[in-house]
């Protein structure tokens, strides 16, 4: 069943395993896909991939991330080498999905040259400069920034779209009460904070023929924040909206390793890749380095490790018709077949262990039982300032 053919929402695909949404720094000076990065999505492609989810890209100038070399497609001049990397992909009958996002709190003023923006001005631990509250006005521009993403996707050969709504990022921030404080017809209650998703789609619908997916967080671990209860009710009218199929996760970049879990920090990736301590002076690392190690161990991480969105994959597969694809720490071939046997979600996606073995499909049919992906989390931190890669062990 996991290696058999089937289709979701219209899409034919060779099995049930998909390449979940991964960032890979690879986009070209105009945020298009490079060379290097066509490659690397025509290796996944000839690695048997049942679908690929690209990296996020962003749909508007002031929805940009902070990591380096980011996806865009808010200009129609990157259509045609999205193109290049669509037929490349097809060539091996494999389907890609363009995931479309804006990155709202969760990105840095400086980082977009413009104030950020967000549903309410929540402070974020990582990104704590103030976001501008949208206007009316404002909210109506990012709705026609994503549809008309969607058309280049679709002109640019591209399966469907994937809404990033999930992570703490734009969509995310406007569905959950944590993020949305807002008393107006954009917040207050569920019905008004997903009246910005529902009219996205509502409006891709019209403007494309491409099937919409969304990924949504689960729970998001924020006081009064996303909770499944919550986020089983929103894919329903989101399914009322026209979503096609969602691909449940958790967490926000705030939550550190929800998202992405791992048994420890890796102390060393965070003192080479995130800021403030990558700007330390060498001198000071030497010291603060070790101490770190030493109190890792002792840093609560959620748990558990593995499979960890199954349960809210089930309860939200419970209250939809639609596909659900469920993501988080998915490694052996035995869970795969017990996730789908049990009607827990319809696919399972993976990022990491994609990272580590891009023919890892192939792999697998093959006969290999498990990912080789630890889940160490390095490439979780190289991403901030070079090109996602496997990195375990390597950080000196
Ligand atoms: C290097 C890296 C880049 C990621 N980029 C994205 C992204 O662009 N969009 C997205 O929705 N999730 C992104 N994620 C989250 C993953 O898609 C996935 O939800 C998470 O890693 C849990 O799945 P896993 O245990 O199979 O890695 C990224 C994760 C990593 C480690
Ligand atoms: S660095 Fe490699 S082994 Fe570690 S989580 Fe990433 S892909 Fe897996």
């Amino acid at each position: 069943m996991l290696f058999d053919k089937t289709t979701i929402s219209g899409i034919t695909v060779a099995n049930r395993i998909i390449r979940s949404a991964t960032h890979d720094g690879l986009a070209d000076d105009n945020g298009a896909p490079s060379d290097k990065l066509i490659k690397k999505y025509e290796q996944l492609a000839m690695g048997e991939a049942g679908c690929i989810i690209t990296g996020y890209a962003a749909v508007s100038r002031n929805g940009v991330s902070p990591y380096p070399r980011m996806l865009k497609i808010f200009d129609d001049s990157t259509v045609e080498k999205y193109k290049e990397l669509t037929d490349a992909v097809h060539a091996h009958n494999t389907p890609i999905v363009l995931q479309i996002a804006h990155c709202g709190r969760q990105t840095s003023s400086k980082a977009i040259g413009m104030q950020k923006v967000a549903p309410s001005n929540v402070f974020h631990a990582f990104y704590p400069d103030k976001a501008k509250e949208l206007t009316d006005d404002e909210i109506h521009s990012i709705i026609d920034d994503f549809v008309a993403a969607a058309v280049r996707a679709e002109k640019a050969g591209f399966d469907g779209v994937q809404l990033h709504g999930g992570h703490g990022y734009l969509l995310h921030d406007f569905l959950s009460p944590y993020g949305n404080r807002r008393r107006d017809r954009w917040g207050n209650n569920l019905e008004n904070r997903c009246r910005i998703v529902e009219l996205i789609i509502k409006g891709i619908k019209a403007a494309t023929k491409l099937p919409v997916w969304i990924k949504i967080s689960a729970e998001d671990n924020r006081k009064n924040g996303m909770d499944i209860k919550s986020a089983a009710l929103i894919c329903k009218r989101l399914e009322a909206a026209g979503c096609d199929a969602i691909e449940v996760s958790c967490g926000t970049v705030q939550d550190g390793m929800n998202t992405m879990r791992s048994k420890l920090m890796p102390m060393d990736a965070v003192f080479k890749y995130r800021e403030p301590c990558a700007s330390f002076p060498k001198a000071l690392n030497k010291i603060a380095l070790p101490m770190a190690n030493f109190v890792n161990p002792l840093i609560k991480q959620p748990s558990p490790l593995e499979n960890f969105n199954v349960d809210n994959a089930k309860t939200i597969k419970d209250s939809v018709s639609i596909p659900v694809i469920v993501v988080g720490g998915i490694h052996k071939v035995s869970d795969m077949e017990n996730i789908i046997s049990s009607a827990s979600a319809d696919f399972v996606s993976m990022c990491r262990p994609f990272i580590c073995e891009h023919d890892l499909v192939k792999r697998l049919k093959n006969g290999q039982e498990q990912a080789r992906c630890i889940m160490c989390n390095y490439c979780g931190l190289v991403i901030e300032k070079e090109p996602t890669r496997c990195l375990y062990g390597k950080v000196k």
